[in-house]
């Protein structure tokens, strides 16, 4: 990774941190161990991608009138939904995986009814974080919708769906797309979208950000496919092999290691394509592109 990106990504990081700390403070008389497990969920020690998405793309447009502090909410929101959804993730219903960031999964760490709750908590955490921001009603109401749209059963919750009902199932190229740009790419294009829209981005901007998100997010979980075989428990901080002891169908079981790789450098191409077409410095964005399809964990 590029030194200025990571600097970037660690500040992003420490800054959506506090916002989440901030707002599990303090715990419900009586409900101290849920918001335990919210905090070890949404602050383990995870990368940060989304909430640093939503400020490389807030700043990308903005330029010197950047203001990482109006970014916070939006950005802690999207961590919580991500962190909810990781939570939910790894419950024995569904991928049932007992490692998570090196660490042991919510569910074993705590119990599986106290991680359904922090799950529930979180979900509901990212939205009143974005109600209780400054952002303009107008905006505010536009971020909401993004987060809505992309967080439910028009976005991840439906991809989740598909991915459970696919287990044992071959899936066509085109379903397997629909299911990964659904269950992450959604996610990681209402990131870019939100940061996009906090940066003032105008309809033909945000479609071009789109766009970009589009390529990145599906690529993220093509390489989340490829490291699910080549890398390592210890470095992964997930179980390796997950994927294939489930029977999930996967861009490598499909196409293989060498097409999964080709196809991951084709959306890396798409991506560079797509900044192209914006009128501003996207280096930032180039670079937090080329760390998707290059990153080890
Ligand atoms: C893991 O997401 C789940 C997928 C969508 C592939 P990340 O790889 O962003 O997980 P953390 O937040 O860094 O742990
Ligand atoms: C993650 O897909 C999708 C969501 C959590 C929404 P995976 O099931 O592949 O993620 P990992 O590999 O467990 O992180
Ligand atoms: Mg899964
Ligand atoms: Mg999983
Ligand atoms: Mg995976």
């Amino acid at each position: 990774m590029s030194a200025q990106l990571q600097t970037f990504l660690q500040q992003a990081a420490a800054r959506v941190e506090a916002e989440i700390e901030r707002a599990l403070e303090p715990s419900t008389a009586g409900a101290e161990k849920l918001f335990a497990a919210m905090r070890y969920a949404a602050l383990g020690p995870g990368k940060r991608l989304r909430p640093g998405l939503v400020y490389a793309c807030a700043q990308t447009l903005r330029g010197a009138d950047f203001v990482p502090a109006r970014c916070d909410a939006a950005a802690a929101a999207l961590e919580c939904i991500h962190a909810y959804s990781l939570v939910h993730d790894d419950l024995p219903a569904m991928d049932d995986d007992d490692l998570r960031r090196g660490r042991p999964t919510c569910h074993i760490e705590f119990n599986e009814a106290c991680a359904i709750l922090a799950g529930d908590a979180l979900q509901t955490q990212a939205f009143e974080l974005l109600l209780a921001s400054d952002a303009a009603p107008a905006l505010k109401l536009r971020l909401l919708e993004e987060l809505a749209a992309a967080a439910g059963s028009r976005g991840m919750v439906a991809g989740q769906a598909i991915d459970l009902d696919s287990v044992d199932k071959a899936l066509s190229l085109p379903q397997l797309e629909t299911m990964h740009r659904l269950k992450t790419g959604a996610l990681i294009r209402a990131s870019a979208r939100m940061g996009a829209l906090l940066g003032g981005a105008d309809e033909a901007e945000l479609a071009a950000v789109s766009r970009y998100a589009e390529a990145i997010g599906l690529a993220f979980q093509v390489q989340d496919d490829i490291l699910d075989v080549t890398a390592d428990t210890a470095t992964l901080g997930k179980t390796q092999g997950a994927d294939a002891a489930r029977n999930k169908p996967t861009y490598v079981s499909l196409l293989g290691l060498e097409g999964a790789r080709d196809k991951l450098q084709g959306l890396h191409r798409q991506a560079l394509e797509s900044l192209a077409q914006l009128d501003r410095d996207t280096s930032l964005l180039g670079q937090l592109a080329d760390y998707i399809v290059q990153r080890s964990h």
